[in-house]
């Protein structure tokens, strides 16, 4: 099948395209608001833009808390989201009132994070505390407003569990990811292979 995007001539019962950019990582937000409110959020448009320095995003579909906190105090933190904490996550993406902390709705503890001011989840298996570079509002190939906001951040301090590590590896068969896909769909990708880069053989 072929459909015109624009047309959403799908015919499916749902429009497949986040099925299909998929499994995508989730980004578990935490921020703070500028009068101390704090927020927790699972964003899976989320992902890591460069190495060198490290650099994170995560897109919010208009100015929600995580994506205004970021503009207001300048740290967000990217908490991993492990099978452990697949359903906590979940609940944190509750359409709760700013003043609402999700963590606490969700019955999660947090600890202090080192070099920026909003708390991690506790026990999670990785934190990246980040500092925010850039905002992004992204448009359409018409240059019309898309209503989203992209937020960029230097990951400039990472916690990792000790558990986590094994061989000096952090281990994804320990850790075992949750990812997003479309519908209400959600990944285990828990499992790993390897394979060399390529040799050029003329
Ligand atoms: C797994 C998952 C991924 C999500 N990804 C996004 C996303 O990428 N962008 C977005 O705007 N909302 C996303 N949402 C919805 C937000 O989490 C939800 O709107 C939340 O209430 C936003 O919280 P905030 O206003 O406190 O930032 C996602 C929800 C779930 C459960």
């Amino acid at each position: 099948m072929f459909y015109d995007v624009r047309k959403k001539n799908h015919g499916l019962p749902h429009d497949p395209f986040k099925a299909i950019v998929a499994p995508r990582p989730i980004g578990w937000i935490s921020s703070l608001a500028k009068n101390g409110d704090f927020n927790l959020a699972p964003y899976s448009f989320f992902n890591a833009v460069s190495d060198n320095p490290h650099l994170v995003m995560f897109s919010s579909v208009g100015w929600k808390d995580s994506a205004r906190n970021a503009r207001e105090t300048r740290e967000f933190v990217c908490n991993y989201v492990g099978e452990i904490h697949e359903v906590q996550m979940n609940e944190t993406s509750v359409p709760a009132p700013s003043d609402i902390d999700e963590a606490e709705y969700a019955g999660l503890e947090l600890v202090a994070s080192t070099l920026v001011k909003p708390a991690r989840v506790k026990n999670v298996w990785a934190a990246l505390e980040c500092k925010v570079t850039q905002f992004l509002e992204p448009v359409d190939a018409d240059g019309n407003a898309s209503g989203n906001v992209m937020v960029f951040g230097e990951v400039v301090g990472i916690h990792i569990r000790d558990d986590a590590i094994v061989d000096g590896r952090f281990e994804l068969e320990v850790t075992r990811p949750v990812s997003r896909g479309g519908y209400l769909d959600f990944g285990r990708s828990g499992k790993k292979f390897q394979m060399l880069r390529p040799e050029w053989k003329k």
